[in-house]
């Protein structure tokens, strides 16, 4: 069984797909850390992320795991899944998660995961292109101010001062590059439950989910 839970940054997919996994028992795959992870090793490796040649070279060189149960990502079996959240990798994964090598590279381990086992993945196009067969598919969305406040509370309370200008910003630039993209653009699918959730608690949203899927 999939679940497919898309939506942009900051509309709170991972929060609800990390709820929902725990209330259904079933496994969670934050494909956004598959991204990330690559961007990470790309940067580590010094490649330019303007030459999709350059990329695709590198990619030759690169394992990637994601152990679902542990939530662990390993590059080359090195531990990084603490690294992928920093500001390098969140100003450039856009950029590398445009180029089609990287994607089709990810989207066979994302199809690989949820071959043994029940599984609840989001993203940007896990409905529309990794699993159009999905059993069950969300698309999680708010404004985007509100989806900018929640991100900026998220830097508070890890203690990072940032301005919410720019962290509004930041996320207009992300849903930009993410919706314009020529591969697997952000969008919803056809079939999947719109959830607006500007206002909306966790809690609630999760119970609604779950109302839809009894
Ligand atoms: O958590 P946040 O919304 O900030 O982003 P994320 O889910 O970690 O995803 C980071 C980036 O990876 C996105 O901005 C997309 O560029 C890319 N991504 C993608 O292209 N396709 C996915 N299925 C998931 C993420």
């Amino acid at each position: 069984m999939v679940i497919a839970i898309d939506g942009p940054s900051g509309s709170g997919k991972t929060s609800t797909a990390k709820l929902l996994a725990k209330k259904l028992c079933y496994y969670y795959c934050d494909s956004g850390s598959l991204y990330r992870a690559v961007t990470y090793f790309l940067l580590a490796k010094d490649v330019d992320l303007k030459k999709s040649i350059d990329i695709n070279s590198a990619l030759k060189d690169l394992k990637i795991n994601y152990d679902v149960k542990k939530n662990l990502i390993t590059l080359n079996d090195i531990n990084v899944t603490q690294y992928l959240r920093e500001d390098s990798i969140t100003n450039n994964v856009s950029r590398v998660s445009s180029v089609s090598s990287v994607r089709n590279f990810l989207i066979s381990i994302q199809r690989d995961l949820a071959d043994y086992q029940n599984i609840i993945v989001d993203g940007r196009d896990i409905g529309t292109t990794v699993f159009p067969n999905a059993d069950f598919k969300f698309f999680i969305d708010a404004e985007v101010e509100v989806r900018a406040r929640r991100r900026f509370n998220e830097f508070l309370e890890c203690n990072i001062k940032k301005d919410y200008k720019e962290v509004l910003e930041m996320i207009k630039n992300r849903d930009s590059y993410d919706e314009n993209r020529k591969n697997s653009p952000l969008r919803r699918a056809q079939d999947a439950i719109y959830i607006d959730n500007s206002d909306m608690g966790l809690e609630e949203q999760v119970l609604k989910i779950i109302n839809y899927i009894k």
